[in-house]
C-alpha cells in the first residue's frame, strides 16, 4: 500500500476580485468582493514507501499549496489525503511524529535562540530519546556542517546555513516521510552536494520517502527516481525520470570527430545540424533509428576518431512543457 495517497484533491482559496481602469488600485483597497482561486485542482497520485519524488512546476503552479495538504498546514477544498495511514489535517499530532518538514521560503526554527538550542527544544518537544538525538546529531553535525555555526541565533545565518540547520531540524526525529519544499535555495554548490548525497544515503539506509520540490532539475535528476510536474493546479505528468525522456524527448543528438581528410558527410538515417572543422553533430529520433544503427552507418562509410551521444536534458523537456499552452496535452518535439 502507498504511504502517501491522494485521490481528487482541491485547494481553492477567495481571493479579492482585482479591478482595472480608472481609480482601479483606489478600488482595489475598498473592494469586498471575493472570487475563488483554484490553486490545486482535483489531483490524484500516490507514493510509494521509499520512493523518491520530484515535484516540480512553474512559480504559482500549486507545489506548496500540495505540500500544505499533505502536512496538515492547510484543510483540503475537497477530495481525499493519506499520509502514512492518517489524515494530515485531522491527525496533525500525531503526523508530525512521523514526517520532517522543510520550506525553504520559512524557517521552522525559533529566530532568536542558538541553533543548538532550537534542536534541544525539538528533542524536548518530539521526546527524541537521548541516543537518538546524539547519534543524529553526530551525524548531522558532520554532514551538516552544524558546528560552525549552531551556537548563533537562527536570524543571523546566511541563507544556506539556515537551511542546513532547519533540514537537520526537520531530521532530528528519524521520520519516515520528508517534504521538502525548495530546501536548496541559497545553498552553495559544495554544500548542495552534501545534502544530496545525504538524502539519497538516507532514503537508503533508512527507507526514507522523499517529496522533493525544487526549480533545479539537477536536483531531480540527481535525487530521485520518478518526477511529477504540476501546472495550474493540474498534474500533467507522474512517472519515472527515464520516461519522461521517452515520452516527450524524440530526438537525440551525434557528434562525431571524422578523421582528418573525410570531406563532405551525410547519413541517411539523420540530419546534420552542424559541422566545424572535422567535427558534425546529427540529430536523429530516437524511435525510429537507435545509436548503434546511425553509428554503424557513418563508421560504415567514414573514418571516425571519436564519438558520443546526448540525450536531450531533463532541464530543457520541463522547460518545454511548462511553455506549453494548459490546453495543448499532446506530446512535445524537443
Ligand atoms: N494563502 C493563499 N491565499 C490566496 N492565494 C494563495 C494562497 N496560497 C497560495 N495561493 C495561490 O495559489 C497558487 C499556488 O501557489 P503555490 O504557493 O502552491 O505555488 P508553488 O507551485 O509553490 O509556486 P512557487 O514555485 O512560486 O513556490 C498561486 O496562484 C498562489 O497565488
Ligand atoms: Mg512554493
Amino acid at each position: 500500500m502507498a504511504i502517501i495517497e491522494v485521490k481528487d484533491l482541491c485547494k481553492s482559496f477567495k481571493v479579492p476580485v482585482r479591478k482595472e481602469g480608472r481609480l482601479a488600485a483606489v478600488r482595489n483597497l475598498i473592494t469586498f468582493e471575493r472570487t475563488l482561486k483554484t490553486a490545486v485542482d482535483c489531483v490524484s497520485f500516490d507514493i510509494e514507501r521509499g520512493e523518491m519524488m520530484g515535484y516540480v512546476g512553474p512559480n504559482g503552479a500549486g507545489k506548496s499549496t500540495t505540500i500544505k495538504m499533505l502536512t496538515g498546514i492547510l484543510l483540503p477544498t475537497s477530495g481525499e489525503v493519506e499520509v502514512d495511514g492518517l489524515v494530515p489535517h485531522r491527525d496533525r499530532k500525531q503526523l508530525a511524529r512521523r514526517i520532517g518538514v522543510v520550506f525553504g521560503q520559512k524557517s521552522q526554527l525559533w529566530w532568536d535562540v542558538p541553533v543548538i538550542e532550537s534542536l534541544r527544544l525539538l528533542k524536548e518537544i518530539y521526546r527524541i530519546p537521548t541516543r537518538t538525538y546524539k547519534t543524529n546529531m553526530e551525524m548531522f553535525g558532520e554532514l551538516l556542517d552544524l558546528h560552525e555555526f549552531q551556537q548563533t541565533p537562527v536570524r543571523q545565518l546566511s541563507l544556506g546555513q539556515r537551511m542546513r540547520s532547519d533540514l537537520a531540524a526537520a531530521l532530528l526525529h528519524n521520520p519516515d516521510i520528508l517534504f521538502l519544499d525548495e530546501p536548496m535555495i541559497g545553498v552553495d554548490v559544495v554544500a548542495k552536494e552534501r545534502f544530496r548525497t545525504f538524502i539519497r544515503q538516507l532514503n537508503r539506509e533508512r527507507q526514507v520517502t522523499v517529496l522533493l520540490t525544487t526549480h533545479d532539475m539537477s536536483d531531480i535528476e540527481k535525487v530521485c527516481e520518478s518526477l511529477m510536474i504540476i501546472d495550474h493546479g493540474r498534474i500533467i505528468y507522474d512517472g519515472t525520470i527515464a520516461g519522461i525522456k521517452e515520452q516527450f524527448a524524440h530526438y537525440r543528438e551525434l557528434t562525431v570527430d571524422f578523421a582528418d581528410g573525410v570531406s563532405e558527410v551525410e547519413s541517411d538515417r539523420a540530419e546534420l545540424i552542424e559541422r566545424e572543422g572535422q567535427r558534425a553533430r546529427f540529430r536523429f529520433n530516437r524511435h525510429r533509428v537507435s545509436a548503434s544503427e546511425l553509428i554503424t552507418e557513418l563508421a560504415g562509410k567514414y573514418q571516425i576518431k571519436d564519438i558520443s551521444v546526448e540525450d536531450t536534458e531533463i532541464e530543457e523537456i520541463v522547460r518545454k512543457i511548462y511553455q506549453r499552452s494548459p490546453s495543448e496535452n499532446g506530446p512535445i518535439e524537443s
